[in-house]
């Protein structure tokens, strides 16, 4: 009696651990805006196929070599061979290059539950605009809450996780979920909803080119927090009692019901706001408060609790991209974790200051011809996350033996899979080809080839360098 409820007990802590990795500002200030810029229904189906047939296996892929070797990131890979572990390696340098801008939005949905007791709702839609542009672009505010984001990071993965933090997500967590329903549920019963709708359930595929599938390949791999190792050292703590493809399913199906939630609170009030879909990273900050605006006096506290939960739903997120980085000082480099903790800390509060005041006291960096801000997210995701998922799926087919996999992924034949044979072939003949088939298309239609190119090169670098990684 008691035993079975450990199990219960332990089996909800990893699937609460590994959704509040993957849930996050991806899926309510990302997806949003992606869609909004790609032209809706379309992203929004080419996501979803992407999530089905790549993101659930890699998940399913990363948790079995994380359980089956023990190890974290780079320590798993190596285990397997030496030759990749520049994976693990590409896998450390893309949780640095998140967190270069991640805080960034953190700090935004910090200042922004403050913002709500301040009278931000009880300005008109054009003053909500401007007050985020003006804040965004002024400097030392969002600067400073950036570094009070970050400092929670620090406080938390210094301390380890279990303590507040992940009984704070088990209260936040539900209350954002249900907070988007309500959301939601206003936002379809504005005059003029129905547009919206039809922007994000009717397909129309008359903007889609190699740009709009990487952008949805890279976002599936971002929001389901694929393709770096995050989810191989959440695998590394898993008992061999879990079912491994029931968990990956339930944190995908989460992931993106929370996603296809933000959407659905977000689009019908834009169009019935008269508002553009394509405006960009600003658009959660803008929507929200513009649907609480409307509510009158009751707004400001839904605003304050709509924007607590954000900035925990970011803060579960963000501290699994910094236990990459530790883990990895800690378990390959002998450093001890609290030092680990606070090197990490100086160089991705470092680096996000550079993001943060490129949206406003910097412009554009020369030859990249975007901003810090831009480059750190589009190397990350559109480059290394990809490559990164897709030599995962290499090392998984083509590395690891088919019979370690099957025994792994069944528990030692306890547990079936019926669809064992169709995931080893999607993950060592299909999705090296589709993500690859990706890169290159995309890479002839972004316009942002300079980046995509120098992200590259350095992926080529480290699998030359990285083999006397240890
Ligand atoms: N998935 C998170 C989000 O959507 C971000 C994230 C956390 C992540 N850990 C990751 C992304 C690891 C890629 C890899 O907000």
């Amino acid at each position: 009696m008691e035993k079975q409820r450990e199990n219960w007990g332990s089996r909800i802590g990893f699937v609460l651990a590994a959704a509040g990795s993957a849930v996050g500002l991806g899926n309510i200030w990302r997806f949003p805006y992606l869609t909004g810029e790609n032209g809706g229904s379309a992203f929004i189906l080419i996501y979803l196929v992407f999530v089905i047939f790549i993101g659930i296996s890699v998940m399913i892929a990363e948790f079995t070599l994380g359980r089956n070797s023990g190890l974290a990131t780079v320590g798993a890979i190596k285990s397997y061979s030496d030759r990749f572990t520049f994976v693990g390696a590409m896998g450390v340098l893309s949780a640095f290059l998140i967190m270069g801008f991640y805080p960034v939005v953190g700090g935004w949905a910090l200042a922004y539950i403050l913002e709500s007791v301040t009278g931000l709702y009880s300005l008109t839609p054009d003053g909500i605009g401007d007050t985020f542009g003006a804040f965004i672009t002024g400097g030392v505010q969002p600067v400073v809450w950036m570094l009070i984001f970050l400092a929670m990071n620090v406080l938390i993965v210094a301390k380890g996780i279990k303590g507040g933090i992940e009984k704070a997500a088990k209260v936040l967590m539900p209350t954002l979920f249900i907070l988007l329903i309500f959301i939601a549920i206003r936002s379809l019963t504005l005059d003029g909803a129905g547009e919206g709708l039809a922007f994000i359930f009717r397909p129309d595929f008359s903007e889609v080119d190699g740009g709009t599938f990487l952008a949805a390949l890279g976002q599936a791999f971002f929001s389901l927090s694929l393709g770096m190792g995050a989810m191989i050292t959440y695998g590394s703590y898993l008992s061999k009692k879990e079912n491994l493809v029931e968990n990956a399913v339930i944190v995908t199906g989460l992931d993106v019901g929370v996603a296809l939630l933000a959407g659905i609170a977000m689009f019908p009030a834009i169009f019935a706001f008269g508002m553009e879909p394509a405006q960009g990273p600003g658009l959660v900050f803008v929507v929200i408060p513009m649907v609480f605006a409307e509510m009158g006096g009751i707004g400001a506290l839904f605003g304050i609790i709509f924007f607590i939960a954000l900035a925990v739903a970011a803060l579960t997120s963000s501290v699994s991209l910094m236990e990459v980085v530790v883990s990895y000082l800690i378990d390959q480099r002998d450093v001890q974790r609290k030092k680990a903790v606070y090197g990490t800390g100086v160089v991705m509060a470092i680096m996000a200051v550079l993001a943060s005041l490129s949206l406003g006291v910097f412009g554009p960096l020369p030859v990249f011809n975007v901003g810090v801000f831009d480059l750190f997210d589009i190397l990350s995701d559109k480059v290394f996350l990809g490559l990164g998922g897709m030599f995962i799926a290499i090392v998984t087919g083509w590395v690891v033996d088919k019979e370690v996999l099957r025994k792994e992924i069944t528990n030692d034949g306890t547990v079936g899979f019926a669809l064992f044979e169709a995931w080893h072939f999607l993950i060592k003949w299909i999705i090296p080809l589709a993500v690859a088939v990706v890169a290159i298309f995309g890479i002839i239609d972004i316009e942002e080839t300079a980046v995509m190119l120098f992200g590259i090169a350095i992926v080529a670098l480290l699998a030359v360098f990285s083999r006397k990684l240890h």
